[in-house]
């Protein structure tokens, strides 16, 4: 009956899938971990040679959980590396056939069964998942081989074993048959890596549980029907089911209903229901509620809802998929602090324990099947194994090991069968099996491009012009990524809701663009929301050869076939410090809008879908001059979901007087009340956030002090030229370079093409914008002015910048820049900044302080601003950079109207910073501080291997380019690129 690796076949000598309760969800100590230390020994190939009743005394010993690959410390794991790659198969495209050089593990372990076990019931080993492949035997019989590398096994072994010591030996290779229905976009890693079990199934308890637990809007009732199984798989013939809360008590089976609170994302309120037979008791944690998607619309508990959502690949920086339970909670907790309300599993059951949590905390989850066959693409598809019979019960039981596990979950909002594999005669089983066993929830597969075996119409990365059309359902038969559907299949289609299993691809600096893509959502009914692409950067954890940790990405461990740095594209960096993406997300998702509608005028608008705003306080701020000068809290009538007040700034401040002279800004933002708050949230969480300049600052006062004549050059206030035009020093600080600059280290946005243009590094290649050079046309006296003109442009380029400098002395200590840029010729595209750039002398220049007013603390961008406020903020130039793990342009600061510097000469501010883009003057500049310049950050491939230069380089830019998403997506929309255009930046130095 058994095969082996090569094998296209069901997992063999294994019980049948049942659901999964939560740890002490089941009373009495039925399950023993068998967690820990376990023997391993490595192998060249599958056939090992080695008996299963070979307990391997002498071999080393593990972690189980774990990935052979990742065990012992970063720099010196001894069971080979891990590999990235994205679509490829690191192995040769021939299923079932798999490379016979095969790294294969063996496990041992011993373990004792449980007094009282045998003799009653049924003794079951149970794996929660391993990868890719196993063969398991106990005391040296073989019983069962399994895989599905994110779905649980289990195995009846009461007749294989005995009392006292008994020996368990797992064979894992790490390639299989299954490889090519596993061709997840992540990291290659094996073994057992989550938790094993040994369990006892006693004699007339609890074998499956299946919950329907309906919610109805319209009368509040719910109703409940709990079918329980034996573990023979038959309906229970004793079971009664519990729910004190409600005073409910009714045998298996029955239907029953009362008047209950729903569950929803927002208020996740649960029940516990307590399932008992004479044998067995199970308590479930289950919610009331109804999903929907008819007439197009997705709906819970009869309301739209808009899906915030995250994309989740299970991730440890030093574990992989080895997962701990403190980081499962650490990501629900982290979504719930950044307004995501919902998840998909990509692409594979998560543990899960991961499901629990959402459970409890309110997640909306899409959870997903493991299956992706994405390499075949190559081939055009040609051997997919969708489309093959013969992988047809693989599949199959892989759909069905998921829904019969995780059905219970309010959480679970829909089930998708799987990522990027294609059509194929498969789908349909698939999908039936999915119906059949949970005919409540829609069934998601975004490969379906018939409609007929997903309920919802799902895209990737479409740009914002289709997605607009999508939204307001004119979009025509052809999209982008698909061949023309018939009239039937179009018409079928423009039924469905549609959502985007994956947008916004937050790889390195970005994403870009969310604000706009939410706005689209947020406007039409038909869009039941989105999914940021990815939630964590997948980079491992590893040590360069001075012991420095980095982040290792696709070709840092030798790997024949990788795939770079795409791998590192979550909102979170590997150790879950949140990225600017996270940040800015959280703004974009927040529940409470709060948008500029006039220039005095806010908007307050109401996004959940079930709750009033009553849970919200508003505060009010008046900042000038970066500075809060006076604030208050202002009441708002508890809107209802989806309604909109408008707040005028004089009605909410009330008598409060505008500091004269000074830039104003009203800054509003939602809160929880206290009283409200839930665990999870810190008093400061933001439910919501906007502000709106209500003034500007005046100008400084011209400068009126005198230029000195050097022999040798000039002397504007503390700013030393010399006789050629040339910025040499400022006050006691030499300046080793200033010129104008266009460009900046590209981000990995920045460096792919879209389907409509070259990528931007591109666009600044071709006038050779990362090696410009100045060169001084004229050197003049302008009344109390020096001028200098130049030209900047690149090496071996002709296209380039007019530049004006106007020098001009306040007193000894101040003086004012004004630099104004001009490009000159035909450009091929964008540029990535307008403005000066200054390389200071200053050793040590990570720890210099920047004190500045702007918007702050983190950094942003033209499309990526939702987060940042007005304030007066403080950083050392270390802390002002992003670590992004492959590195790239990052940290810029904008509407910086002033900033002090705190120099070894002395402090450096910058004032009455003004910008003039295309003919718009507004406050402040874009600042951007460094200890290296760009060309370094655009060399190095991992933040350790940046090094200070003894250079503060500071770019004091007129604007900046967007970020967008075109590594995956579009480009900065027009409102957010840097077209070539004339800047101005003006500026007044203080020195001393
Ligand atoms: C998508 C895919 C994801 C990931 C992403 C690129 O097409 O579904 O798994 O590979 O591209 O980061
Ligand atoms: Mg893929």
């Amino acid at each position: 009956m058994l095969g082996n690796h090569e094998s296209i076949a069901a997992p063999r000598g294994v019980l049948p899938p049942r659901f999964r309760a939560a740890d002490g969800g089941e009373a009495g100590s039925v399950r023993v971990p068998l967690d820990g230390t376990w023997r391993f020994r490595l192998f060249a190939e599958a056939e090992t040679g080695v008996s299963p009743a070979d307990p391997g005394e002498d071999w080393d010993a593990i972690q189980v959980p774990g990935h052979w690959q990742l065990a012992g410390a970063p720099d010196s794991w001894p069971y080979g590396k891990p590999v990235y790659t994205n679509m490829l198969y690191p192995i040769p495209l021939d299923p079932p056939h798999v490379p016979s050089a095969n790294p294969t593990g063996e496990y041992r372990r011993h373990f004792a069964v449980p007094r009282g076990w045998l003799g009653s019931g049924r003794v079951v080993l149970r794996f929660e998942g391993v990868d890719s492949w196993c063969e398991i035997a106990v005391n040296g019989t073989v019983l069962a081989q399994s895989h599905g590398s994110r779905l649980p096994t289990e195995v009846d072994v009461t007749d294989a074993v005995a009392h006292g010591v008994n020996l368990l030996a797992v064979r894992v290779t790490q390639w299989s048959a299954m490889t090519y229905v596993e061709d997840q976009d992540q990291w290659w890693l094996s073994g057992i890596y989550r938790p094993v079990t040994l369990e006892h199934h006693p004699e007339g308890g609890i074998g499956h549980v299946e919950v329907l637990a309906d919610y109805d809007h319209t009368s509040g009732h719910g109703t409940l029907q709990v079918a329980v199984e034996g573990y023979d798989g038959r309906p229970h013939p004793d079971a009664v089911v519990r729910i004190a809360e409600l005073g409910l008590e009714t045998p298996a089976g029955d239907v029953v209903t009362a008047a209950v609170e729903p569950w929803s994302a927002e208020v996740p309120r649960l029940y516990d229901v307590e399932v008992r037979s004479s044998a067995q008791t199970v308590v479930l944690r289950i919610g009331f509620r109804s999903v929907s998607t008819a007439g197009g619309v997705l709906t819970v508990n009869g309301s739209a809802i808009k899906l915030y959502g995250v994309n989740r690949h299970e991730f440890e920086p030093g574990r992989g998929r080895a997962v701990t339970r403190e980081a499962m909670l650490a990501d629900v907790v982290l979504m719930k602090q950044h307004n995501i309300n919902a998840v998909r599993t990509s692409h594979y059951p998560p543990h899960p324990h991961f499901l629990d949590l959402c459970d409890e905390y309110g997640l909306y989850v899409i959870d997903e099947g493991d299956m992706e066959t994405h390499g075949f693409v190559f081939e055009d598809w040609v051997g997919n194994p969708v489309n093959d019979p013969a992988w047809r019960d693989v599949l199959v039981d892989r759909v069905r090991r998921m829904v019969r596990r995780d059905a219970h979950h309010p959480g679970v909002i829909m089930w998708s069968l799987g990522n990027e594999a294609d059509r194929g005669c498969n789908v349909e089983p698939m999908f039936a099996a999915v119906r059949e066993l949970d005919p409540t929830r829609p069934v998601h597969y975004e490969a379906d491009k018939t409609y007929e075996f997903s309920d919802v119409y799902s895209r990737m990365y479409p740009d914002l012009t289709e997605l607009q059309e999508m939204a307001r359902r004119v979009d025509g038969p052809q999209p982008a990524d698909g061949p023309l559907p018939t009239a039937e299949i179009y018409a079928r289609r423009m039924t469905l809701p549609f959502l985007l299993c994956e947008y916004a691809h937050a790889m390195g600096n970005g994403p870009g663009g969310l604000t706009e893509y939410v706005d689209v959502l947020d406007a039409h009914e038909r869009a039941a929301g989105g999914f940021i692409w990815e939630w964590i950067d997948q980079g491992i954890a590893t040590r360069d050869v001075d012991g420095n940790l980095f982040y290792g990405y696709g070709g840092d461990f030798g790997e024949e076939l990788h795939d770079g740095s795409f791998v590192a594209d979550g909102l979170l960096f590997p150790d879950r410090t949140p990225s600017p993406g996270l940040v800015e997300a959280a703004a974009v998702y927040a529940p409470v809008s709060i948008r500029q509608r006039a220039d005095d005028v806010l908007t307050v608008r109401n996004r959940y879908a079930f709750r009033t705003l009553e849970h919200v306080a508003l505060r009010w701020e008046l900042v000038a001059d970066g500075e809060t000068v006076a604030e208050g809290t202002t009441d708002l009538a508890p809107l209802a979901p989806g309604q909109a007040a408008e707040l005028r700034a004089a009605e909410v401040v009330g008598e409060t007087r505008l500091p004269a002279e000074t830039a104003v800004w009203w800054v509003l933002s939602a809160y929880w009340r206290p009283e409200a708050r839930p665990d999870w949230a810190a008093p400061e969480h933001l439910l919501g956030r906007g502000q709106v300049q209500l003034q500007s600052g005046s100008r400084p006062q011209d400068a009126t002090g005198t230029i000195t004549v050097l022999e040798d050059g000039w002397r504007v206030g503390p700013l030393r030229l010399d006789g050629a035009g040339r910025l040499v020093s400022v006050g006691g600080t030499q300046v080793s370079l200033a010129r104008v600059d266009a460009w900046r280290a590209p981000t990995e946005n920045d460096q792919r093409k879209t389907f409509t243009s070259i990528s931007d590094q591109k666009a600044w290649d071709i006038p050779g914008l990362h090696r410009l050079h100045e060169s001084v046309r004229s050197v003049s006296r302008d009344g109390d002015a020096v001028v200098v003109t130049a030209r900047a442009a690149g090496a071996g380029r002709t296209l380039g910048f007019g530049v004006r400098y106007t020098f001009r002395a306040v007193d000894e200590k101040t003086a004012d820049v004004t630099v104004d840029i001009t490009p000159q010729g035909l450009w091929p595209g964008t540029l990535a900044r307008i403005g000066w750039l200054l390389a200071l002398e200053q050793p040590d220049a990570a720890s210099v302080d920047i004190a500045w007013t702007g918007q702050g603390p983190g950094e942003s961008y033209a499309d990526s601003s939702r987060a940042a406020r007005i304030g007066r903020w403080r950083h050392t130039v270390e802390q002002w950079q992003t670590p992004y793990l492959n590195p790239q342009e990052n940290g810029a600061r904008r509407g910086v109207t002033e900033a002090t510097f705190s120099l070894d000469a002395g402090p450096l501010t910058l004032a009455g910073t003004e910008s003039t883009v295309g003919g718009r003057t507004t406050d402040g500049v874009t600042l951007t501080a460094r200890p290296w310049s760009d060309q370094a950050l655009a060399t190095a491939r991992h933040p350790n291997e940046l090094e200070a230069d003894g250079l503060l380089w500071l770019h004091v830019d007129a604007a900046v380019h967007g970020l967008g998403t075109a590594a995956l997506g579009p480009a900065p929309t027009p409102g957010t690129g840097l077209w070539p255009t004339p800047a101005t930046v003006q500026l007044r130095i203080t020195a001393g």
